[in-house]
């Protein structure tokens, strides 16, 4: 690793600054390969080489520190995500059966391909469908060394760091043949889910919906010490790729992995027949209400493995597999009345509010009714007695009014024309499905939900401030405009006195805001909550213009749609007329370029990365070898710094196959595909003064 490069004296500030941009990128992937895949590349003394040329230039460069700068993040993965792994055997998925005809069906196609005669039995394996997420286990030698989520079968996230730290996991297993990877579900028990969100509740962070959701972002953590603190569980269903045979039978399978110390659901049974299948079906969906996870179905299994070698499979599920799911859990309740929601938009929203219901696992006691149309399409009134349906993550929906259950005297619902909270008018323009609220800056609904998408976290993403703090501080005139929470640290002492927030809490928030003074333009951009303009269009923006003044004046300028602005402003990429023109009304409304004038003086944002034109600009390169003068993560880093895209492997899209020392399979390949190769110094040639010093 080249790390003697200009003394940190001699940088000038743009020099400094893109070298702080390259060592945050290059500590970073070191920090990945480290902590997700324990792999590390370079020893402790080049990486802590590394991490203090950084400081030092940060310390020389105060104002050029970046706001993912490695120095605030001592020791924590990186946030881009984890490793990718691929399977070394695909991770299949099921087949649905939805009812006995479906299941009978099933067997008849399992007896049917093996060529059983009449009086042949055949052992299914009935099992609990586990509502988790599948999670496969690989020990080599007894040890476990790498764990991975789904993905999309065939490659999935290396989440090793975290898979340990579950109670459920054994790190060893003793008499296990030398390779042998276990697949099960992850799941959260409903008391954890509970104590989870209980705690949650009290940090005034969002809570999870459902222990499926909680159990995925707990296993998803970055930190494996939060994933510790999550009180994950495991059930092991199945094997990957193993260099012994274990069992002859899946029965025998589940008895051997339990052995081994690993959790086995305890409520499989073996059937004999479609009947014993059906009624393991009726007895678990019995119990289902009683257990401490979320089941949403049972799975059944052909038991012996040697026919479900032969058996196989059909695209990405087994032919020797299906999975019959529970219904949607139902329930009838009273829909005690209708109320209105206005978001931000101003888009008025019914909301069913019903008498507390426990369906699905849950007590329930909203429900969506979408639009004003549905309400009239299913004649729901205030007072009817409804039946309510809630499946898996979906919010709670109104499957029809009970008719014979309705009050007498009972009249249809009536949409309101105006906005509940502003009493504005709210129109709904033909062809559209949703009213909304014209009460635009009058309307205080419209204002709160501005602000809680303001600090939302993919906007300005500030801890500590959930929507019951801005409601409360909207309410008492604290916080009316995103600049007023900038502004908050000058009212710490009447932070501080607010019923349940005290010093403490007081100062989180003002640090969490802290924080967030430095951020990138592409999400102000999207914090502003302008409509259609979500986060890809943001970012395109921040692109195209650079900076917040260049935006502003541009989308000014495009008001005349004569201008060379307006044609610019409509010719960036997937943008349009329609989304243009939601973006020029909102800078021509004085009253928006106040609110953004105001904020913008207490903010630096960054502009995104630019990326330089270059010979190599667009080109698809593939590193193989050693290299000599630069690791593979430097030559990356450089060529994509210059605009190129860095492949893994070779293909006819590569334009560029650089060769270093003992390079194997992918230089033969390129000689194949008949592709340029370049040795190192060629290449370093090739990208020129440009590469030395990106
Ligand atoms: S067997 C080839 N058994 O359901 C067989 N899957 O819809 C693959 N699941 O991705 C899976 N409980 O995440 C199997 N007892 C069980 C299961 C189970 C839950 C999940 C698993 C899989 C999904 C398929």
């Amino acid at each position: 690793m080249s790390i003697d490069r200009t003394p940190v004296e001699d940088l000038s500030d743009r020099e400094a600054a893109k070298e702080l941009l390259r060592l945050a990128g290059l500590i970073a992937h070191h920090d990945r390969l480290y902590y997700a895949r324990s792999a590390p590349e370079v020893d402790d003394a080049a990486y802590d080489a590394l991490r203090l040329r950084n400081q030092a230039i940060e310390a020389r460069f105060p104002h050029l520190k970046r706001a993912d700068s490695p120095s605030d993040r001592v020791g924590a993965p990186i946030a881009e995500g984890f490793a990718k792994v691929r399977h070394a055997r695909p991770m299949l998925s099921l087949g649905n059966a939805f009812d006995a005809e479906d299941v009978t069906e099933f067997v008849a196609r399992v007896r049917r391909f093996l060529g059983l005669d009449e009086e042949e039995a055949v052992a299914i394996i009935a099992e609990p469908k586990i509502d988790g997420l599948s999670l496969s286990l690989r020990y080599e030698n007894g040890r476990l060394v790498q764990a991975a989520t789904r993905g999309d079968g065939a490659e999935g996230e290396d989440i090793t760091a975290n898979a340990r730290t579950l109670r459920d996991i054994p790190d060893q297993i003793a008499d296990a043949p030398s390779l042998l990877e276990v697949r099960g579900e992850v799941y959260m028990s409903h008391a954890a889910f509970a104590r989870l969100n209980e705690r949650r509740t009290a940090a005034d962070l969002p809570l999870y919906v459902n222990p499926r959701n909680a159990a995925s972002g707990s296993l998803r953590q970055l930190d494996a010490r939060i994933t510790a603190e999550r009180e994950l569980g495991f059930f092991a269903y199945s094997l990957g790729e193993a260099s012994a045979p274990i069992a002859e039978t899946h029965s025998g399978l589940l008895t051997q992995l339990q052995a081994w110390g690993l959790p086995v659901n305890p409520l499989s049974k073996i059937c004999g027949s479609v009947d014993e299948l059906l009624a393991a079906y009726a007895d678990l969906q019995q119990r289902r209400g009683n257990l401490d996870y979320d089941i949403d179905g049972i799975v059944y299994k052909v038991d012996r493995l040697d026919w479900q070698e032969r058996l196989g499979q059909v695209s990405r599920a087994p032919r020797w597999a299906i999975a019959h799911k529970f219904p949607a859990e139902q329930a009838e309740t009273r829909l005690e009345r209708i109320d209105i929601q206005v978001g931000r938009t101003g888009a008025l929203t019914p909301v069913a509010r019903l008498a507390p219901v426990f369906v699905g696992g849950v007590t329930v006691t909203n429900a969506t009714l979408h639009n004003e149309d549905e309400i009239a399409r299913k004649d729901i009134r205030e007072g009817d007695t409804v039946v309510i349906q809630r499946a898996g993550d979906v919010i709670p929906q109104v499957v029809r009014v009970v008719l014979e259950k309705r009050p007498e005297g009972s009249t249809p619902y009536a949409f309101p024309h105006t906005c509940p909270v502003c009493k504005s008018e709210a129109v709904r323009p033909d062809g559209e499905a949703i009213r909304r609220c014209t009460g635009g800056l009058i309307c205080s609904a419209q204002a709160v939900e501005r602000l809680k998408h303001f600090v939302s976290r993919n906007a300005f993403d500030i801890e500590g401030m959930g929507t019951k703090r801005i409601e409360e501080l909207w309410a008492d005139h604290i916080v009316r405009s995103p600049a007023d929470i900038f502004r908050l640290k000058d009212r710490r002492a009447d932070l501080v006195q607010r019923e349940r927030w005290g010093e403490q809490s007081a100062d989180n928030l003002l640090a969490a805001i802290d924080e967030r003074r430095t951020w990138p333009l592409e999400r102000f951009i999207f914090a502003l909550g302008i409509r259609q303009i979500g986060q890809a269009t943001a970012k395109l923006l921040a692109r195209a213009y650079g900076t917040l003044d260049a935006l502003i004046a541009a989308v000014t300028a495009a008001q005349d749609q004569d201008s060379d602005a307006y044609a610019d402003l409509i010719n960036i990429d997937q943008m349009g007329k329609d989304v243009a023109a939601d973006l020029i009304a909102f800078f021509a409304e004085p009253h928006n370029c106040e609110v953004v004038a105001d904020l913008s003086q207490f903010l630096t944002l960054e502009a995104p990365e630019t990326v330089q034109e270059s010979a190599i600009s667009g080109k698809t390169v593939v590193f193989t070898g050693t290299l000599e003068r630069m690791t593979r993560a430097e030559a990356k880093a450089r060529a994509e710094s210059l605009g190129a895209k860095v492949a893994g492997s070779v293909s006819k899209k590569t334009d560029y196959v650089v060769v270093g020392a003992d390079a194997g399979s992918k230089a033969k390949k390129a000689a194949d595909l008949g592709l340029a190769t370049l040795s190192e110094d060629e290449w370093l040639e090739l990208i020129g003064r440009e590469g030395a010093s990106a």
